[in-house]
């Protein structure tokens, strides 16, 4: 299989593409079956994928649009290329805000996933945030011209997720699944470095204080069943705490905390692995 070089096909907040190679050196070698409850973008769910021989890969995230279009990718990578030809091609700005008034629920799941790509290529930092009725509320980013696909990524895409299991799921619902020797790698929204400052909303419901205590609790259901559990956060006394006996590595990652640009820098990020 062709390896592919940019193996998200939309901009995702917190998306660890340039974390993966710091991440490597975690990745346990011999599970044979992969969980990835918050898989966002995908970035280490493909990387882990091509590079390991596995034997069972779940792939889940609570946001439906985003499901739908890992499932469209898989199934219908064609048609939905033909979509995406289209919006390419209707691309400005009436055309993004009619985009964006379609309601989702309503069309044809093609239609949907074409959609979410082309409103995530071409708005406002790519970021997702919907209000509180849950629909798609970005403004229009100002990029001259937006690369909104690669087909022949999407087709090698398509191969790679082939046998790969999809799911809309709550995080928690993953220790229904996985058992012992099973590799789980968490990715959550991370708590804020200072309280209220969250820069991004993924669903209607953020991710609260309450959430992360119980993902916590899950990450020890995990351990006490034998599977290997790897974690990224924010670097914080908080979630330091609750992960208080476990490994506790470091790592650098260069993100969007600072509006001003000049003050963007490294910050440290916590991964903790039960191994
Ligand atoms: C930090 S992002 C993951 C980034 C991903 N690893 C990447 O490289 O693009 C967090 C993800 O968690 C999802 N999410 C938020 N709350 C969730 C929940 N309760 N259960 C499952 N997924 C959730 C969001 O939709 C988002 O895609």
């Amino acid at each position: 299989m062709k390896k592919i070089d940019r193996p998200t096909f939309v901009k995702w907040a917190g998306g660890k593409k340039q974390l993966i190679e710091q991440f490597k050196q975690f990745f346990p070698q011999e599970a044979e079956r992969y969980f990835e409850p918050f898989v966002g973008g995908g970035a280490v769910a493909f990387y882990v994928i091509q590079k390991n021989h596995l034997k069972e890969i779940y792939l889940s995230d609570i946001n439906e649009e985003l499901i739908n279009c890992y499932e469209v990718i898989r199934g219908n990578v064609e048609e939905l290329i033909d979509k995406l030809k289209q919006h390419r091609n209707n691309h400005n700005k009436e055309y993004y805000y009619a985009i964006r008034e379609l309601t989702p629920e309503i069309l044809s799941k093609v239609e949907r996933a074409s959609i979410f790509i082309y409103l995530n290529k071409t708005c406002f930092n790519g970021l997702y945030r919907v209000n509180s009725k849950g629909k798609f509320n970005v403004p229009m980013g100002s990029y001259k011209n937006p690369s909104i696909f690669h087909e022949d990524d999407l087709r090698e895409l398509s191969k790679i997720l082939k046998n790969v299991k999809i799911l809309k799921m709550h995080f928690e619902k993953v220790s229904e699944y996985a058992k012992k020797g099973d590799f789980i790698y968490f990715d959550p929204p991370y708590y804020p470095l200072q309280k209220g400052k969250s820069f991004t909303s993924y669903t209607k419901n953020n991710f609260s204080e309450k959430d992360q205590i119980r993902l916590a609790e899950v990450f020890r259901e995990l351990d006490k069943k034998g599977c290997k559990v790897m974690l990224s956060n924010s670097d914080t006394k908080f979630i330091k705490e609750l992960y208080q006996g476990y490994n506790i590595h470091i790592v650098k990652a260069k993100r969007m905390i600072n509006c001003d640009a000049t003050k963007r820098g490294a910050i440290n990020e916590v991964v903790v692995t039960n191994y």
